[in-house]
């Protein structure tokens, strides 16, 4: 029997659950766990609420309540939310327990004390004007890598890099605007570098790994690892447990990975058998699974397994860790500080939440982002779900009340369509089988969705309406097969459609315990209970609705910029502005941001770094004319100095656009 530990990432509890967070790290994993129970495998679902760190004190401070009053609310709120969507945890944790606490801070203590984690003296930005130094989120400003606006102190939404705080480019402090001063103070750090050989060796044997995530890792590694500072200076976190560190506490992130352990901690506290957690994180023999967004990458496949390796206990590392891309909505990247975002309670208000399921495993964004839309979640519901799965249970069940007492059994032998069909429908669910072994839970939903489509197919071939006539044996031999192919899909489909699975079970009078198994043998006698609908169609009524709700609670206009200090018009004088014509362009080396431009204005030419690779190809540029600074101080990027700045737009969802004139302008003009 094998033996996993799933988990899905810790969710910040500053704000409601939004679909997103679901198809992101805990749709696939409910999945997967379901897949598993099916089975057998011995299986536990661990998750909770990432209570701490900035994400959370900023929120708090907002909105005038207490980090606690807002943790509690959002808690309670988004275990609601997951109960309405299914998804069932076996532990859903908090990291402001204190069995969580207590738990983090042996973790600390013993990478301590093995010389892994050293206090230095480094610098950090501090608000004069709150009087306060400003931990990662407290700061936003430009990213030195990618050179994108709106960059979180801690990670670049844009590119997806960590970030060094004091590396931001044009910082401002999130609470009053201004711009911080960098100070000196001591913080504790987490010595990356000394894990890197046993982590390159454990990454070794990580091949099978997504994509993306080995990507990110190999990148970060080749790019050499760096000693995170793991302590912050914020009233709201896991004290540091050591004499000489005030009020310092744990950096969030070094903390929140441990909430898998202490949340499978409280549930065998729960279930009185206290040490039932090590069944899991200490045997070696338990492949541990974390679900997550790819922004999780970085902490959960270095920083997380390098933490876990020196403990003196012997837990385990991760096995696998699926990470998924980004879940769009109507086009558009969701943004929880705009509000545009679909929340899981307000969808719950209007729609079942198996149907959400469905559409967002039909849908996953496995491999690359995916988009969601309320027309696709009408079609998927009404083509697929109502059209084709509960047309045919329905078609199915009618015409076998109507015409034997809802009374099927089994033919004595099978035609050749009838046992094609049976034996196709087993080859497939065997493909389905490994899908939801190996994360592709896309790829099961179409094939389920084939099994479905084959027996309207079959059903309406053999066109049991006119044999019921002539030859009633073979119109119930329609019936027995289709019967048959439901259950199957009623086993498979399970993982995706808990609830209506078990529906449509009731409706025939099967089992409620049942395993993936139960689909393979054939049942001698099929009865068909009660009927009712499965699947109601959705109206566009409805779907206009959402949509008017969808951009209504979007916050149209954005927050007001924050303006920078007046300047003179001498002090505007001082900066030379030109169009400049671009007569080369190519990739940096080494870079996927940057390319090397040869700029011309008249007889001159120059060369100048700019981080817009990833908007523009080198080719499209050429002969471009565009404004440029042509004074600022040349620096060195990539050891290749660049001799001024193109000027762009940019903005943190729509990107990055360079600046050209009205009207065609001779190279050399000057703007002012
Ligand atoms: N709260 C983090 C986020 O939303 C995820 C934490 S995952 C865990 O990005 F590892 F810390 F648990
Ligand atoms: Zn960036």
């Amino acid at each position: 029997m094998e033996k996993i530990l799933v988990t899905s990432a810790l969710i910040y509890a500053n704000g409601p659950l939004h679909i997103g967070h679901v198809a992101g790290a805990y749709l696939p994993a409910d999945i997967f766990v379901r897949f598993h129970k099916l089975i057998g495998s011995d299986i536990i679902f661990i998750s909770g609420t990432d209570e701490h760190g900035a994400p959370v004190s900023i929120r708090a401070e907002k909105e005038g309540i207490t980090s606690r009053q807002l943790v509690d609310h959002y808690h309670a709120q988004i275990e609601k939310s997951f109960q309405g969507l299914k998804i069932d945890f076996t532990n859903f944790s908090g990291t402001a327990r204190p069995v969580h606490h207590k738990i983090s801070q042996n973790f600390f203590l013993q990478l301590f004390d093995k010389g892994y984690i050293i206090p230095k003296i480094g610098q950090q930005f501090y608000c004069e004007h709150d009087k306060r130094f400003l931990a990662d989120r407290y700061v936003e400003g430009e990213c030195p890598f990618c050179h994108a606006a709106g960059a979180r102190g801690d990670q670049c939404d844009n590119c997806g890099k960590l970030i060094d705080t004091i590396t931001l480019i044009d910082p401002s402090c999130k609470i009053c605007g201004n711009t911080p001063q960098i100070k000196e103070t001591k913080h504790w750090y987490l010595e990356l570098p000394k894990f890197e050989s046993m982590l390159r060796d454990w990454l070794m044997t990580k091949s099978h790994w997504k994509d993306n995530v080995i990507n990110f890792i190999m990148g970060w590694l080749n790019e050499g690892l760096i000693e995170r500072a793991i302590t912050r200076d914020i009233n709201w976190g896991i004290p540091v447990p050591l004499a000489d560190a005030g009020d310092k506490v744990l950096y969030v992130w070094f903390e929140a990975p441990i909430g898998y352990i202490s949340s499978t901690v409280e549930w065998a506290e729960n279930i009185g058998n206290p040490e039932r957690w090590k069944d899991y994180w200490f045997d070696k023999e338990c492949r541990l699974i974390h679900f997550i967004g790819k922004d999780n990458i970085p902490f959960h496949a270095l920083i997380w397994p390098a933490m876990l390796m020196e403990q003196s206990e012997p837990y385990i590392l991760p096995g696998d860790i699926p990470a998924n891309e980004y879940l769009n909505i109507e086009g558009s990247k969701v943004s929880t500080s705009r509000n545009y975002a679909i929340w899981v309670d307000e969808y719950l208000k209007y729609f079942d939440g198996e149907l959400l399921r469905y559409v967002l495993a039909a849908n996953a964004p496995e491999s690359k982002d995916s988009d969601f839309t309320w027309s696709d979640f009408q079609v998927k519901v009404n083509s697929e779900l109502a059209n084709i799965l509960g047309n045919l249970a329905n078609r199915v069940f009618t015409f076998s009340k109507k015409f034997f007492d809802g009374k099927i059994s089994r033919p004595l032998e099978l035609s050749e369509s009838s046992d094609s069909l049976l034996s196709n429908s087993l080859e497939i669910i065997s493909v389905i089988e490994s899908c939801y072994r190996n994360f592709r839970v896309r790829k099961a939903v179409n094939l389920i969705l084939d099994l479905a489509r084959s027996g309207n197919r079959y059903f309406d071939e053999r066109a049991p309406w006119h044999a019921v006539k002539t030859d009633i044996a073979n119109a119930e031999e329609t019936l027995y097969v289709c019967l048959e192919l439901l259950k199957k899909i009623t086993v498979v489909m399970t993982p995706i459609l808990p609830g209506k699975m078990l529906q449509l079970r009731s409706m025939m009078m099967l089992s409620e315990n049942y395993q993936w198994d139960s689909q393979e043998e054939l049942i001698p006698e099929f009865h068909i209970g009660e009927i009712e609908p499965l699947f109601i169609k959705i109206t566009d009524e409805q779907i206009e609705e959402q949509r008017i709700l969808l951009e209504g609670s979007a916050e149209t206009e954005t927050a007001p910029p924050v303006h920078k200090p007046e300047i003179s018009y001498e002090e505007f004088q001082k900066m030379e502005l030109r169009i400049v014509k671009i007569i080369k362009a190519e990739n940096v080396k080494k870079s996927g941001k940057l390319l090397q431009l040869e700029i011309q204005l008249g007889s001159e030419t120059r060369t100048i770094v700019s981080g817009i690779a990833e908007y523009y190809k080198p080719e499209e540029l050429i002969n471009k004319k565009v404004l440029m600074l042509m004074n600022l101080k040349p620096r060195k990027i990539m050891g290749i100095e660049s001799q001024g700045m193109i000027l762009a737009a940019v903005d943190s969802e729509t990107g990055l656009s360079l600046l050209q004139t009205f009207r065609d302008m001779p190279d050399g003009t000057e703007v002012s």
